[in-house]
């Protein structure tokens, strides 16, 4: 018989009065039934996060330090048992998810380590003016209040310890919302946390029903909103609520950008295998895949080749499996929603390269050229394993490309000369920019988060403390300074 998985409320595991499936997609099975709390459950819940929440602001930093830590521990104990767990209800293949669970023990590891430095402090005296002699100003981070994390499927459990890690950090209970077609890998995290000692109400993991989500949105007992979903749905959000300080992690269009100096056969097979790495990993379930290759005319013909090769030799098939580089994407209508992309620019004169198949929920690594900039594939994110591969002339014209976007997450730029790196941090509209490889590159320490469309606001563990507190500034007065 398939469990049933509690959710958690409050520090400890609860049931409610229905349950939802939670499916594979690769082959249809059942991965487990999952509890959905009631309405009294979840005002139980907020009631409990806002009680607690000067008492947990107040606890001391090493409490929370050794509490993140035992969850990178406990996570590095079971890693295999929740790859798997990810693998089977997101449909990821198990190497990355095996990749996605040693990403979650850096991000625990990172907010244990920055809990014990972090006070956002500095001392400044104010006797720069006659009127304040004997004065000082102290500044301290104080939390907001309660954050309510809405995570996404793609990365269901390193984008969960994106919210709930750097909240701990800083005393700041957390409501986590896990997405709902892959509820089960948020839910571990609270498995592990339930073993700590933090203290009750601090921290809750609800599976509510996007429909319900509303309530808990406008909840003003909940001052902070930390979102990663779709533009559409994050920009309600934050419309819906525009007094809450609201942190959103939306999409992209990633442009990899590979420019004339990158020149060598080593060089363009570099380049080549990493875009069909990242244009296809997690099926280009990814905000950061590479989803545009703008390359440039001296390259551009000794580069096609090998990048469609490289598209080709991905492997797809079950996602338990070892060898598979590719499985399906979350669902069979997300997959047709890719098919209908590409069919509608190959109808409207682009060139089909490789892929361009669908099997149920897979569909096939698929690059594209001569692409017309109107169809929709060329505006939106295609959040599927397709790449459109564009010629330029010259690094003007390339990063003029790269703009041509209402998105502006990260962009990759291939090149050697550290003095194009820098022309490009300068003109790429983007929150990051990667030299010498593809935009899908994320180390979870470093601040990451969008321009123009891609969201407002920045995670990576201290920049997330960071968004969940405030400066409160201490005056001193009459010291011997
Ligand atoms: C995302 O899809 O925004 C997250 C990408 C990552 O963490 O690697």
């Amino acid at each position: 018989m398939t469990a049933t998985h509690a959710f958690w409320l409050a520090g400890r595991e609860a049931t409610g009065d229905a349950t939802f499936d939670v499916t594979n997609s690769y082959d249809g099975r059942l991965v487990g039934k999952v509890s959905v709390p009631t309405d009294a459950q979840v005002e139980e819940a907020v009631a409990a996060a806002y009680a607690v929440r000067d008492e947990f602001a107040a606890t001391p930093a090493h409490v929370r330090a050794k509490a993140l830590n035992h969850v990178a521990d406990r996570l590095t104990e079971r890693t295999e048992e929740i790859a798997q767990l990810i693998s089977a209800e997101n449909g990821k293949p198990i190497k990355w998810a095996r990749g996605e669970v040693g990403r979650a023990v850096s991000v625990f590891r990172f907010a244990a380590e920055e809990a014990r430095r972090f006070n956002g402090g500095e001392a400044q005296r104010l006797d720069t003016d006659a009127g304040g002699t004997g004065r000082l100003a102290l500044t301290r981070r104080i939390p907001h209040g309660v954050v309510l994390g809405i995570a996404p499927f793609n990365f269901p459990l390193n984008l969960s310890a994106h919210k709930v890690a750097p909240a701990i950090a800083v005393g700041a209970p957390i409501i986590l919302k896990p997405a709902p077609a892959t509820p089960i890998s948020s839910l571990i995290l609270g498995e592990l946390l339930a073993e700590t000692d933090l203290p009750a109400g601090s921290w809750s993991v609800l599976t509510v029903p996007n429909d319900r989500m509303p309530a808990l949105v406008q909840d003003e007992r909940l001052p902070v909103i930390s979102f990663t979903g779709s533009g559409p749905v994050g920009y309600a959000i934050m419309d819906s609520v525009p007094r809450k300080h609201c942190t959103l992690e939306l999409g992209g269009n990633g442009a990899a950008v590979v420019l004339g100096d990158w020149a060598s056969e080593e060089d363009l097979d570099w380049a080549a295998t990493r875009i069909a790495t990242f244009s296809n990993y997690q099926g280009g379930q990814s905000c950061i895949s590479v989803q545009r290759v703008i390359a440039d005319a001296s390259v551009y013909e000794r580069l096609l080749p090998k990048i469609v090769a490289a598209v080709e030799a991905q492997v797809t098939g079950d996602p338990a499996d070892d060898a598979t580089d590719v499985g399906p994407l979350v669902s069979e209508d997300a997959a047709k929603r890719v098919e209908s992309w590409v069919d509608e620019a190959v109808a409207a004169g682009a060139s089909l390269l490789a892929g361009g198949k669908r099997e149920g929920a897979t569909y096939a690594p698929t690059v594209l050229a001569d692409v017309p900039a109107d169809v929709t594939i060329s505006c939106e994110e295609v959040f599927g394993p397709v790449l459109t591969v564009k010629k330029v002339d010259g690094e003007a014209e390339a990063f003029a490309a790269v703009n041509d976007s209402k998105y502006g997450l990260q962009a990759g730029v291939f090149t050697h000369d550290l003095q194009t790196a820098f022309r490009a941090h300068r003109a790429l509209e983007v929150g990051g920019v990667v030299i010498g490889d593809v935009p899908s590159y994320r180390a979870d320490q470093m601040p990451y988060g969008g321009a123009k469309q891609s969201g407002v606001g920045r995670e990576g563990v201290r920049y997330a403390m960071d968004d969940y507190t405030y400066e409160r500034v201490l005056v001193l007065t009459g010291l011997a300074l």
